[in-house]
């Protein structure tokens, strides 16, 4: 027998919750959380029934909602994601935050490690008239990067290649990161949503998660105007490394600032 719209959700809710499983059943169905509350008795398809049992299968083994739905709200927009990408954070949004108070209209900012493009395709659409230009290293992540912002309507230029290296020569006015920088080894790599996140956009491999960090730190200066800024996310207890990292290659004007959960999160620095 085919089941009503509450009787579904009352069966999914046992297994993944009802959070999640009201995000599945909206998503399945095209509608949003008000038409489920309002339509409890609403008979799904035999197709929506079915297709929803898989959705409820796919999370119980742990599959992250945002691949199952195709799509995760940053910065007040929706970004498409897939298992090629990174899921954008909210701990990112400080990132952005702190590098929209550093981009006037007319500048260059510069994006290492774009994934779905969350935080340039954010930069584009917040400071029209900054030139964006964003970097990966994997195809498939500037695909959906690059469909992504066709839909945003965001003028970013994307570049596939190795950090810095498809804009050698090149300076900007800001540089931002959000690199792989879980150490290799760590346990959160084999729990919850990583276990499904593309590993090179979670860890390079690193000891201590901050090889990549470095790379970027240190190829920076060739990389920025003079007075521009560098700004990168890091782990949890990677702040004091990244201060010394900056202060090392010479930046000025360090810059410390933590997410909304009040954990340190973002370093920055001025290129004198
Ligand atoms: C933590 S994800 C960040 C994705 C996105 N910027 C965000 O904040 O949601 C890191 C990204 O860096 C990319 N990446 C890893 N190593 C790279 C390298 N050597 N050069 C360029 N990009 C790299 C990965 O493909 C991945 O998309």
């Amino acid at each position: 027998m085919r089941r009503t719209v509450v009787a579904a959700l009352d069966e999914a809710a046992a297994d993944i919750g009802r959070v999640d499983a009201r995000v599945l059943a909206c998503h399945l169905l095209g509608v949003d959380r008000a038409w489920l509350a309002a339509n409890p008795m609403h008979v799904l398809t035999e197709s929506q029934d079915a297709r929803l049992d898989l959705l409820v299968a796919q999370r119980v083994l742990g599959h992250p909602v945002a691949y199952l739905v195709g799509s995760r709200e940053f910065y007040g927009r929706d970004f498409a994601v897939d298992p090629a990408v990174l899921i954008p954070r909210p701990e990112t949004e400080t990132l952005v935050e702190a590098a929209l108070e550093r981009l006037a209209p007319g500048q260059a900012a510069l994006d290492l490690g774009t994934g779905s493009g969350a935080i340039a395709v954010s930069l584009a659409c917040e400071r029209p008239g900054a030139a964006v230009t964003a970097v990966d290293a994997s195809a498939a992540a500037l695909s959906l990067a690059r469909a992504n912002a066709g839909r945003l309507g965001a003028p970013v230029e994307f570049a596939e290649g190795h950090w810095y290296g498809p804009v050698a020569g090149r300076r900007f006015d800001l540089v931002v990161a959000n690199p792989p920088y879980v150490a290799a080894g760590d346990r959160h790599l084999a729990e919850g949503d990583l276990r499904f996140e593309p590993a090179a956009a979670l860890t390079d491999g690193s000891v201590d998660g901050l090889g990549a960090i470095r790379e970027i730190v240190a190829g920076a200066p060739g990389h920025l105007k003079s007075g521009g800024w560098l700004l990168i996310e890091h782990g949890y207890d990677q702040a004091g490394a990244c201060r010394d990292l900056l202060a090392a290659a010479g930046f000025v004007e360090l810059l410390a600032r933590a997410d909304l959960a009040g954990i340190p999160r973002v370093a920055g620095g001025r290129r004198p």
